[in-house]
Parts: structure tokens; sequence; C-alpha cells
């Protein structure tokens, strides 16, 4: 039987208590949604604010004889901080603007395969269906995973399965979406490597929640997005391409690539300039790194990932059913998604939602019902107990 919690003995409300402060989120609202959508905490509203009025002030100043500067600026710290090579890395909108530049770089020939594991997101698996679709293959193939993950070699296994000597590409998340499972990126990227086959690393929900080498990886291509667990502000991302991969790299959008005078000289030039755009985005992504550096970024890992664990623990208790992950930090972070009973989903995101002001998405998966809790600096442990209450009244 459930009880309600008081404070669990490790939190330290003192220590973590302060952090909500630096966020601005509504008042009422328990926003346990920050895998979706991040919000960035005020520091990075600033700075985001403050290029916006630089921008609206004097555009020929900041288009013309900054943006350049200020681009190639942003993308050193974020390439840094994710373990790339800066020359390697483009700044774009969303996870999702990098996977379509990588659909439109692939030449897939009929006969051609391209495996996805079951667990990728919705829009991504779109994204390859019409890639598939417009190059006349059959696909896209899907590799599916084991109900309850073991170990590394159990995963790279079953995925490795579904691929054949036509795979032209493999698409992985680093941590999926619906389940919220850390993959063995770096297992997976070595086994295909092995065998000659490209692999795109789908990683919008690794950028902070992990450490990050990509360069390590070896992948060809690792596209994600700035607005989730960095806290960057929405409309930030990026995709790191491989030295091997960056000839012929074209962008979607094509416009300058530099602006004139300049001229696009290598393969990232292309990126820069893709049309007038808001990009103060871009240029606060430093800010982000700069706020969650100052926490401390195994001490964000930590917090977060015990918070999740809570959830997991208490939810679990309440529901009797079994997460498909091992209890532990290999396996997930900083968001857990927890398994419910067979229910309405869409009604209980919205009941949570509208009585309880709850903000926690709850989604059907592979026939089974999901809740998945996200944990930030913001987060507590009461609001943890809250979304519990709430789930007791409401299942
Ligand atoms: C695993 C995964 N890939 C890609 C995306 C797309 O991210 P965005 O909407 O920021 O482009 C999401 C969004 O939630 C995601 O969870």
């Amino acid at each position: 039987m459930f009880r309600d919690l008081t404070v669990p003995p490790w939190d330290d409300a003192e220590a973590w208590g302060c952090w909500q402060g630096h966020w601005a989120l509504r008042a009422g609202t328990i926003y346990l949604n920050h895998g979706s959508f991040g919000p960035p905490p005020r520091a990075v509203q600033a700075a985001r604010q403050a290029w916006q009025w630089q921008l609206d002030a004097q555009p020929m100043d900041l288009f013309v004889r900054r943006f350049a500067a200020q681009w190639f600026a942003a993308r050193s710290t974020l390439a840094a901080f994710v373990g790339a090579a800066a020359e390697d890395v483009i700044l774009v909108e969303n996870a999702t603007a990098a996977m379509n530049l990588v659909a439109a770089h692939v030449v897939l020939r009929p006969g051609d395969e391209v495996v996805l594991t079951d667990h990728e997101y919705g829009a991504v698996r779109r994204i390859w269906e019409r890639a598939c679709r417009r190059a006349g293959t059959a696909g896209p193939v899907t590799a599916v995973l084991p109900p309850q993950f073991e170990s590394a070699d159990q995963v790279v296994d079953t995925l490795f399965a579904a691929v054949h000597e036509h795979t032209k590409l493999v698409v992985v998340s680093h941590i999926t979406s619906p389940t919220a499972v850390i993959l063995p990126v770096l297992a997976i990227c070595r086994e295909a490597r092995r065998r000659g086959i490209a692999v795109c690393v789908d990683g919008p929900h690794a950028i902070a929640q992990l450490p990050l080498e990509i360069a390590a990886l070896d992948c060809d291509f690792y596209a994600a997005s700035c607005h989730k667990w960095l806290s960057a502000p929405f409309g930030s991302g990026f995709l790191a391409v491989h030295p091997r991969q960056q000839a012929g790299f074209e962008p979607v959008l094509l416009s300058w690539g530099r602006l004139p005078p300049e001229s696009p000289r290598r393969w990232s030039d292309e990126h820069i300039w893709t049309g007038t755009r808001d990009p103060s985005g871009f240029f606060a992504v430093p800010d982000a790194i700069g706020f969650l550096r100052r926490v401390g970024l195994s001490a964000f890992r930590h917090r977060t990932h015990a918070l999740a664990q809570y959830a997991r623990e208490r939810i679990g208790a309440l529901t009797g059913l079994t997460p498909p992950v091992p209890d532990s930090p290999t396996w997930y972070g900083s968001m857990v998604s927890l398994p419910l009973p067979p229910l309405d989903a869409p009604a209980l995101q919205r009941a949570l939602s509208e009585r309880d002001g709850i903000e926690v998405p709850v989604m059907e998966w592979a026939g089974q019902f999901y809740l998945r809790v996200s944990c930030h600096l913001y987060n507590t442990p009461g609001h943890i107990q809250a979304l519990c209450r709430a789930l007791r009244r409401h299942l």
C-alpha cells in the first residue's frame, strides 16, 4: 500500500532548494517534462534577450559585422562541451533539422537498408520512412530491442541481428524517447565500424544528462537539441559530422553559407548563414553550458538521477510494475519511464495537468503505457510525492 512520504534521507533541501529560483516557471505548475521541452534558467533567458535586443537595435552591426565571429565562438564552446572538434560541428535549430540534413546526405539506392531500433522517436522514424520511400527502398528496418535490458552485449547482438550486407546506416538514440533508456552507443558504433556501416546517433537527451565524447564514439553523425537537458534557448541544436562524411555534405536550406564578401570554403561554412533568422538562441548556448558548469555537472547528474530513482521507486510501489531497465545509472539518468496499467493515456495526462498542475507525458508505446518523469535542478522530492498522490487518485 502506497504511503505519503516525508523528505527522503538523501535530500539536502538546503543545498538544492535554491535552484528553483533560477527558473521562471509558472507558479502552480509542477514541471516534470524537461525531457520534451527544457525551459532555460533565467540567466540563459537574459543572455538570449540581450542578443535579441542588440539585433533589433542594430541589425547591420549584428548580422554583417558580428554574426560569424559569434557563431564560431558558440560552436567552439559547444563542441568542447560535447567532445567534438569544432570543425566537425554545425549549429542547427534542433535535432529534427540535424536528422533531416543527414537524411538528405545519405544516398540510398534500391536495395539499401536503414536500420532503426523500435525505441526511436516517432518523428525520426518518419524522416527515414520518407527517405526510404523517395529512394524506392523498403524500410526502414526495425530492430526490436529486448523487453528487459540486461547487458550492452545483449543490446548490440539484438540490434545487429537486423543488420545485413545491404545495411547502409544504423540510426540509434543515445537515450531513447519513449522508454528513457541509455543505449550502449559506444559498443554499437564500434560494431558498426567493424562492419563498415555508418551510424547516426540521435542524441538530444544525452546533452548534459551524460558525459559525452563524440569524437571517441567515432560515429558518422551525432544529431542533438540543446533545448532539452542543457537548458539552452528553444531553437538551438547541433549536428556533428565525422570528417569521413563531410565531402558533399550540403545544406538543406541553401543560402550564402557565409555572407559576402566572405564565401564558403569548408563544408561547415555552407551551414553558417542559411537565410536571415534570429541567431540569439545559438549565441546563448555558451551561457547554458556556463550555468551547468557553475552548478557542477557531476553534482547535477547525481542529484537528478537520485530524483529519477526516487520516482521509479515510489511509482513502482504504486503500480507494482517493473521498468524495462535495471535500477542503475548505466541504464537511465535524469529521466525515467515507468510502466502504467492499461488506461486512457491522453485523459490521464490531461487530468494531471488540469486538476493537479503536473506536466508529465503519459504515452502508449509497443502496447504498454508509460509515464515519463524528467527531473531537473528545479525539481524536488515534493514534486514526485505530489505526482504519486495524484496518480493514486487517478489510477
Ligand atoms: C530521441 C529524440 N530524438 C529527436 C527528438 C526531436 O527533438 P526536437 O523536437 O528538439 O527536434 C526528440 C524530441 O523529443 C527525441 O526525444
